[in-house]
């Protein structure tokens, strides 16, 4: 196979969950990437918008249409994605070990020099399921990368970082960030279709496990503390301040929040 069968890069695009969606649709091979540094209508989690700054971010949707993968482990091509770019970062903007994270189900989140802990990046997984398997799946994410603090809207900037600030101000190459993920992401999507899951590793990374969550669902929040995920459901392992533990999948969920 090819790796990528397709990739194309835009300047400005609406957003490039679209521009996969309809390159799947007309029959396009996977892998199919869409690369931009602005999207003009940026889509997030939950109906949220995405913003990127020109040239400040990296933004990229994967489509992949798997031969054989079980619908009820779509998320996992939303977690492989995450794992990639992560350790695409890592390398590319030189970041000390440890300090990089999965904050379920997708986000990845670092320890900025002040002590919070920050979004660096968002992934936002549309699939299309046939019956029991996964048809095709359009696998956006946004990294930002050479984002400024004093450059970050009002509103989002105190839960917001970029490689660029982690690295202490040292500037990001898109394009050898993009080269990296493409490196990484090929193996693990192979491993993937092969029918294997990096579910230790998946599970390693993740900011909730021993810490305190607020989950806000569909019918108010549950707090409590992080007991780990679950690689078989994707599902979060929340142990309750008061009751049984509660297994939450992301479909429920409206956000997560660590205390
Ligand atoms: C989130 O955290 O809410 C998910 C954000 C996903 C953003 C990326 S940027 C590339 C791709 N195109 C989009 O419109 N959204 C995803």
């Amino acid at each position: 196979m090819t790796f990528p069968a397709r990739l194309e890069r835009f300047r400005a695009v609406d957003t490039t969950q679209r521009v996969v969606r309809e390159w799947l649709d007309a029959g396009a091979d996977e892998v199919a990437v869409a690369v931009t540094g602005y999207q003009t209508a940026g889509r997030g989690r939950n109906g949220r918008e995405w913003m990127g700054k020109p040239g400040g971010a990296l933004m990229l949707s994967v489509g992949f249409r798997p031969l054989d993968l079980a619908a009820r482990h779509a998320w996992r091509l939303a977690a492989i994605v995450s794992l990639a770019m992560r350790d695409a970062a890592e390398e590319v903007a030189g970041l000390p070990d440890g300090t990089r994270w999965l904050k379920w189900p997708n986000d990845i989140v670092a320890d900025a020099l002040d002590g919070t802990l920050r979004k660096v990046a968002g992934v936002l997984g549309e699939s299309v399921t046939h019956g029991e398997r996964v048809d095709t799946a359009v696998i956006g994410i946004g990294i930002n990368t050479d984002w400024q603090m004093a450059d970050f809207p009002w509103a989002i900037a105190p839960n917001m970082t970029s490689l660029r600030e982690l690295a202490g101000k040292r500037p990001i190459d898109n394009d050898a960030l993009l080269d990296a993920f493409l490196a990484r992401i090929e193996p693990r999507y192979e491993a993937l279709r092969m029918g294997t899951f990096d579910a230790g590793g998946w599970s390693a990374v993740q900011r909730t496990t021993g810490r305190t969550v607020v989950v806000e669902v569909g019918d108010g929040s549950i707090s409590g503390t992080g007991a780990g995920v679950d690689p078989e459901s994707g599902a979060l392992l929340v142990r309750p301040d008061h009751g049984e533990p509660v297994a939450l999948e992301s479909g429920e969920v409206i956000r997560c929040r660590l205390l």
